[in-house]
């Protein structure tokens, strides 16, 4: 978790939440991966989100704690599915719940931590069961479409920064959206506010996704706690390689490209020789211009948003910056 001077009261609150949360104990095998994944860490940005977005309206209840826990194991979920995708043997520096466990293992224990999630949006007041439902769903839908176009591009020649900028908003962003979205919907604030507090979480997740990708090849593995090269090593089209290719010459963007014709028989070369054709066209300043903008356009919207509490707004900001400078 992260240790900060803003958002501590969610933070604390959403570790004594999970706590507090009792999985079935049998069978074993279908829920225990579900707690290992959920206990070696992860950041808990979407919950905090939630709590902090339920936070500008009133106090914190039953509702944001529930959707705080739900979006939190949907994100739980997406990533044992992911892991399996993306061949991905570390998460969180531990191995990955296929990798623990086996492929079979991680594919149904992640159904069921996205039936739980689904649980968790059943509130008492049926109106609000019935928005959460419908911001879910959409969310849900959307994710699954991200992660098909992300799988799609890995074998594509075509794909353009439009392109990957439409399949992180899917993949990532709308999820830190409708986690915003449903903090406010906890405590009830018009649906204007509800509109602006999605596209603040869905902007920063566009920018929080470009460092995501940032630190899969220029972070520091103990930290980012995954493979450094990974999605080098996946052909992944990432914003790094588009813009690289675009400002590379083209000698060069055709030796980049070559690198992500196939699989490499030496993985640890194909990840130095992209990471330094990376380095050579600079697209590091790119990307930081690039998610500064996304960033820019979040805070506007948060600007427009009639809160109770004004002093949470300064606290999302500054956890705004934080995900984009974060450096795991
Ligand atoms: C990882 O998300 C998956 C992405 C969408 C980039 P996080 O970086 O939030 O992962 P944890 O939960 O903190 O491990
Ligand atoms: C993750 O994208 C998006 C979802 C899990 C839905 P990545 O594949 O980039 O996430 P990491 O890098 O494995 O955490
Ligand atoms: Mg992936
Ligand atoms: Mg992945
Ligand atoms: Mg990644």
């Amino acid at each position: 978790m992260i240790k900060s001077s803003f958002l501590n009261q969610e933070f604390a609150q959403i570790k004594k939440d999970f706590i507090s949360f009792q999985w079935p104990k049998s069978p074993e095998k279908l829920y225990e991966p579900i707690e290992y994944i959920l206990g070696i860490g992860g950041k808990r940005i979407r919950p905090v989100l939630v709590y902090a977005s339920s936070a500008l309206f009133g106090e914190h209840n039953q509702t944001t704690t529930n959707f705080g826990l739900a979006v939190e194991i949907f994100h739980n979920f997406t990533l044992m599915h992911d892991d399996i995708m993306d061949d991905a043997a570390l998460r969180r520096g531990h191995k990955t719940v296929h990798e623990k466990y086996n492929v079979n293992t991680a594919i149904l224990s992640g159904d069921m931590a996205l039936i739980k999630a689904y649980q968790l949006l059943q509130t008492e007041d049926e109106a609000t069961t019935s928005e959460a439902l419908s911001i879910f769903n959409q969310m849900a839908e959307e994710v699954c479409k991200g992660q098909q176009l992300d799988i799609d591009f890995e074998a594509s020649t075509t794909v353009s920064i439009s392109d990957y900028i439409q399949m992180i908003e899917w993949k990532t962003s709308v999820l830190l959206g409708a986690s915003m979205q449903l903090g406010a919907l906890a405590n009830k604030t018009s649906g204007r506010n509800q509109y602006h507090l999605y596209e603040f979480g869905k902007n920063i997740g566009i920018a929080f996704q470009i460092q995501d990708d940032m630190l899969d090849t220029f972070g520091n593995q103990a930290r980012v706690g995954k493979r450094i090269g990974g999605d080098i090593l996946q052909n992944k089209k990432t914003y790094l390689y588009l813009k690289a290719l675009e400002l590379l010459p083209e000698n060069l963007a055709k030796e980049l490209s070559s690198w992500f014709e196939g699989n490499s028989e030496d993985e640890d070369l194909k990840i130095k020789e992209v990471t330094k054709l990376y380095e050579e066209a600079m697209v590091k300043v790119y990307a930081v211009e690039l998610m500064n903008e996304y960033k820019s356009l979040a805070l506007s919207h948060l600007e427009a948003v009639k809160a109770d509490n004004d002093a949470k707004k300064e606290d999302l900001k500054e956890f705004a910056d934080f995900l984009i400078r974060r450096e795991y």
